[in-house]
């Protein structure tokens, strides 16, 4: 059985990622592919556990050191028991977020040192990489906006001061420019169905889908 695919979702808060990322899962199931889709952090039982701890309390509760290894022990997790095995048995994972959310926001904008977070990389990760990562570049201001305007939000991120998530776009925009062979930037300033005309025609052109 052939190998299946690896897409990832990245960029700030409220920039769509979820609602594009139902809308893909859409397309490429009504295409009669096998897809798993799922988030991080979490993904699986153990992870979805993390999830809780690195989500929820004061924007301080964890040093983005600390952070850094919470969220790479649930990516672990995810990997061991979801990621790898659906790649293996030729489906096509769509998750929201990954690796390049840990580079941007507890590297790039809260101060982890990038030889840390490669490391883990090297050694967590080993083979399983992204072949495409779709990077939904958004004004922070209007992200925030829609983030908060959600019920039942999670809020410990979006509490962060805006500075914040002025250095979380640069570093998402500067992983872009670094892998552009893996990596696609979405302009997510625009409505939903031209979004996701965006992401459908970098898909089909990245990973040849027909369609
Ligand atoms: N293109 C768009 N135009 C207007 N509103 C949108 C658009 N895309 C998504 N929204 C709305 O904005 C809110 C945030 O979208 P969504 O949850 O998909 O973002 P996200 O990137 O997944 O955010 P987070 O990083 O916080 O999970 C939702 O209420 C969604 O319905
Ligand atoms: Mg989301």
């Amino acid at each position: 059985m052939s190998r299946g695919r690896f897409i990832t979702f990245e960029g700030g808060e409220g920039a769509g990622k979820s609602t594009q990322l139902k809308r893909l899962v859409a397309r490429l199931e009504a295409e009669g592919r096998q897809v798993v889709a799922t988030r991080e952090p979490g993904g699986s039982p153990g992870a979805e556990s993390i999830r809780e701890l690195v989500l929820n309390g004061a924007a301080d509760r964890w040093s983005p050191v600390t952070e850094t290894l919470l969220m790479y022990a649930a990516r672990r997790d995810h990997i061991e028991r979801v990621i790898r095995p659906a790649i293996d048995r030729g489906a096509w994972v769509v998750c929201d977020r990954f690796a390049d959310s840990t580079r941007a926001y507890q590297g790039a904008a809260g101060g982890t040192d990038p030889a840390l977070i490669a490391a883990l990389e090297r050694f967590i990760l080993e083979d399983v990489r992204p072949d495409l990562t779709l990077i939904f570049d958004f004004p922070p201001e209007t992200g925030l906006a829609r983030a908060t305007a959600r019920p039942g939000a999670e809020m410990r991120f979006e509490s962060k001061v805006m500075a914040f998530h002025e250095r979380l776009r640069e570093g998402f925009l500067a992983i872009a420019q670094a892998e552009p062979e893996r990596c696609a930037v979405i302009d997510a300033d625009d409505t939903i169905e031209a979004v996701e005309a965006q992401v459908w025609s970098t898909v089909q052109a990245r990973l040849a889908v027909h369609g």
